[in-house]
């Protein structure tokens, strides 16, 4: 039996599942909701014999597609999507978004830019007035990051934001260490007064090798809800 969060995660990843068509070059996302999507196309490769090209935004997704028979591509052969499928920790109005909750912002951002479309697929609990509830992962180099942390948190002192706490990801009582052999900061903002004002100084960091906000990416979000009804939105 699915428990209701379960139930909106499953019936927006099956929406979106059904954008997806014979041939298209697919990216897919990382995380519990994209993992309802893999799902989904794994059924419809199975079922229909649906054949695409999918490009994977983390080992996680990759070997979870290859269980479900869907053949996995590098970015580095396909190069350019038609689509790209993820979910997020927190959307707003704009279609703004931060992600990588999951750690996989870094390749999530490169194959959702590399698309045509992206679709954002959520339960309805990530939905937000403003971003910044859920803490902002900002990946950045092992090299130094001690004090990638400090310049961080000098830094967001100056603007408009409610905390400047950046903590350390860990697993377990190790660092988390990305796809790409790097770790995660978590800034705890509370609220983030101008996000795409924000996505763009971050990255002028040194240590910084790219943060969650997704600013003028997303296309389409489809929300689930735990009746298992869906909206979409463009
Ligand atoms: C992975 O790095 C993330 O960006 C996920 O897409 C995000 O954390 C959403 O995950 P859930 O679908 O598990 O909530």
């Amino acid at each position: 039996d699915l428990s209701p969060i379960d139930i909106a995660k499953f019936a927006a990843a099956k929406r979106a599942s059904g954008f997806v068509e014979d041939g298209m070059r697919v990216g897919l996302g990382t995380g519990s909701t994209a993992a309802w999507l893999v799902k989904c196309l794994g059924e419809r490769v199975q079922d229909e014999g649906l054949e695409i090209t999918a490009v994977a935004t983390s080992s996680q997704t990759a070997k979870q597609a290859q269980e479900v028979g869907i053949k996995v591509s590098s970015l580095n052969d396909v190069k350019w999507l038609d689509l790209t499928i993820d979910g997020a920790d927190e959307y707003d109005d704009e279609l703004n978004l931060i992600k990588g909750g999951g750690g996989a912002l870094l390749q999530e951002k490169i194959v959702a830019t590399a698309s045509d479309r992206m679709i954002v697929i959520a339960d309805s609990t990530k939905k937000v007035a403003t971003l910044g509830a859920f803490p902002l992962p900002v990946e950045v180099l092992a090299f130094g990051m001690p004090t990638t942390q400090l310049l961080l948190e000098e830094m967001l002192n100056g603007l408009d934001v409610m905390g400047n706490k950046a903590t350390p990801r860990m697993a377990g009582d190790a660092l988390f260490v990305t796809d790409e052999g790097n770790h995660i900061l978590d800034l705890h903002l509370g609220r983030i007064g101008n996000a795409r004002q924000l996505a763009l100084i971050l990255n002028q960091v040194p240590g910084v090798v790219e943060n969650g906000l997704f600013i003028d990416i997303c296309d389409v979000i489809v929300t689930g809800y735990g009746d298992g009804t869906v909206e979409t939105r463009d």
